[in-house]
């Protein structure tokens, strides 16, 4: 049993389809790479397993248990988290408040404040700030501690080095096995293709809606990434 399991899952939007049977699953201490063009549903796939966005159908289990048609607010205690796309921060609120966010949000478990400050001591010294003070790459920091502090068995991060330097990306990066250390499993969505396999343990490569190549990176060359993404002509 995965701690995770889609299957046969379609998203709508108004008529729009926006995911055509989808099957993907994730365990404990492992990361799913999510990877696919603009537009292939990544987002749509992360937002259904937090139980967000289109209109679903299909199965979705968290440990088993069904958790399609379940809130958000339901799906987040028991444990499934995400950094979304362009950070959400709480402008007005200082990066502490914004981190204390999550806690209040989620489960009790090993990741406090100070933890997070011990993960980013950056974030530390710049506590009291406002949150939109910060550099694109802190921000981002405060996005993962928030969602690190609602104490999540999965963390969903969509686009995590979007609109950072490569420094920062790989200060980011440098962070999972901190994080995969306390069993957590991590599914990113990356834009940079070569970046998520050297990360991950599975690969899900989506396109207009489908999944069009599975499989552990080893398994995967680059060749049949570039068909996946370009069609057979690549
Ligand atoms: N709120 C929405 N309303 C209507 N259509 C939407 C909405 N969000 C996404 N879509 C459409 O659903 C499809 C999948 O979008 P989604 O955002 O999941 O793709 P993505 O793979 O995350 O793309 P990107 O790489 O640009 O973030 C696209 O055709 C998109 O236009
Ligand atoms: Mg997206």
């Amino acid at each position: 049993m995965s701690l995770l399991s889609v299957q046969s899952l379609t998203a709508h939007y108004g008529d729009m389809q926006a995911l055509y049977g989808v099957d993907f699953g994730i365990d404990a201490g492992q990361v799913a790479a999510v990877i696919g063009p603009n537009g292939a549903g990544k987002t749509t796939l992360m937002r259904a397993m937090l139980g967000a966005g289109a209109r679903t159908a299909g199965r979705i289990e968290f440990a088993g248990q069904p958790i399609l048609g379940l809130p958000p607010e339901a799906i987040a205690a028991l444990g499934i988290a995400m950094v979304p796309e362009g950070r959400r921060l709480f402008a007005s609120l200082s990066v502490e408040e914004n981190l204390r966010m999550g806690e209040s949000a989620g489960r009790k478990g090993v990741w406090t404040l100070a933890r997070v400050f011990d993960l980013f001591p950056i974030l530390k010294e710049r506590r009291h700030r406002p949150a939109t003070a910060l550099s694109g790459g802190q921000q981002q920091m405060v996005a993962v501690g928030r969602a690190l502090m609602t104490n999540p068995k999965i963390l969903l991060c969509d686009e995590l080095s979007l609109g950072l330097s490569p420094l920062v990306v790989e200060d980011i990066y440098a962070l999972f096995p901190a994080i995969l250390a306390e069993g957590m499993a991590l599914v990113i969505v990356e834009q940079d293709v070569g970046r998520a396999l050297k990360v991950a343990t599975s690969v899900t490569c989506l396109m207009e809606g489908r999944v069009v190549l599975q499989g552990a990176p080893g398994d995967l060359s680059v060749d049949r990434i570039a068909q996946a993404y370009f069609g057979a002509a690549a």
